[in-house]
């Protein structure tokens, strides 16, 4: 696939006024994407308890890490429940994004992206369809390096304490969910942590906000995508519009309230040569209330040469993936255009 010349990033983060204004009866053409959104209800999705993941008693771990596996074969997907983390966190997460979004335009302008390696940045972003006609998403988002290293705007005030936890607390999450699919896959622990590098994992938030939309069908949040690290915990404000796709349909995942919906993402099903799915998803607009989601993606280091784990390449006879460094992968997703529907796993 040619990989469309672009800039993708775009500061305009007026989209939540232009959204709000009364008169918006059309979407401006440069945020024309024309999508179906149908997708099916689902409120099966694998759930998955954490305080059994980490269980004294061998019988009940084991049974739950055999539930992850089958999860993260069957769907890339689970639903992770008795996390640990307060609901109240989590709350705060979605009021302190939600103010940085309404900081004056002079304030943002401040983390105007350059590039995607920024530890900070913010704004618009502009993406290729499938016939490289570039559109802009109807998303303000809000990008943040937060491991090795801890980057957030200063204001509001307490958007750096609230996410400073948030992140740091599902990393701990994500190094137990590494430990126990090390188990699954019959790897080494050390051997996964030596490999990914994970004392220096580098983990992304991503905040999005996604203001009403008055034609849905006419522009998109996000298109089709995987995500490229290890697991990617997403928690939104209630409102729908995450999809997902599994076995060749679009679905809705409900959630229970407190619940974060847990990805594999690319460089998992990379690690497990293909064992564990990276699942494709999307966020859709709706016309009536704003959406605000908050994304953590936990990859390995950026330095970590990830490919096929040695152990299961002698088990299958050959790697499915070539090895590549993570920051490597990263540029290349981006400058291929990950979001014209194929990921980096289909165009090698
Ligand atoms: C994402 O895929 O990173 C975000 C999806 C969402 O906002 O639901
Ligand atoms: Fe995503």
């Amino acid at each position: 696939m040619a990989s469309a010349e672009h800039h993708p990033f775009e500061f305009q983060t007026a989209l939540k006024d232009l959204a709000n204004s009364a008169n918006l009866k059309a979407v401006p053409s440069k945020f024309n994407f024309i999508n179906d959104s149908t997708a099916l209800p689902c409120d099966s999705l694998p759930v998955i308890d954490f305080s059994a993941i980490t269980a004294e008693d061998p019988d009940r771990r084991s049974q739950a890490i055999n539930d992850l596996s089958n999860a993260c074969q069957e769907w890339g997907l689970f639903i992770l429940v008795n996390h640990g983390i307060p609901e109240e966190l989590m709350n705060a997460t979605f009021t302190a994004t939600r103010e940085f979004f309404s900081l004056p335009e002079s304030e943002k302008k401040k983390y105007e992206a350059k590039s995607a390696s920024d530890p900070i940045n913010c704004g618009n972003f502009n993406v290729a369809d499938t016939s490289n006609q570039i559109f802009t998403l109807w998303r303000e988002y809000l990008k943040l390096y937060v491991h090795p290293d801890f980057h957030c705007p200063n204001k509001p005030h307490l958007l750096s304490d609230v996410l400073r936890e948030y992140s740091e607390r599902t990393l701990k999450l994500t190094r137990k969910l590494m430990e126990a699919t090390s188990d699954a896959l019959e790897l080494e622990r050390d051997y996964v942590e030596q490999v990914l590098k994970l004392d220096s994992s580098l983990q992304i938030l991503v905040a999005n906000l996604y203001p009403p939309c008055p034609e849905p069908g006419k522009a998109i949040g996000l298109p089709q995508h995987t995500d490229p690290g290890l697991f990617t915990f997403l928690i939104h404000n209630g409102v729908a519009g995450l999809q997902i796709e599994h076995n060749g349909q679009w679905f809705n995942p409900v959630s229970p309230q407190n619940s974060i919906l847990v990805n594999v993402d690319d460089q998992l099903q990379i690690l497990s040569n293909g064992r564990y799915k990276s699942v494709k998803h999307r966020a859709v607009l709706n016309s009536e209330k704003e959406r605000i989601s908050i994304v953590v993606a936990n990859g390995p280091s950026g330095e970590a040469v990830v490919g096929p784990a040695t152990p299961l390449v002698q088990k299958d006879g050959r790697p499915l993936y070539r090895s590549m460094r993570y920051v490597e992968y990263l540029e290349t997703q981006l400058t291929k255009s990950r979001m014209n529907g194929k990921s980096l796993l289909e165009q090698r």
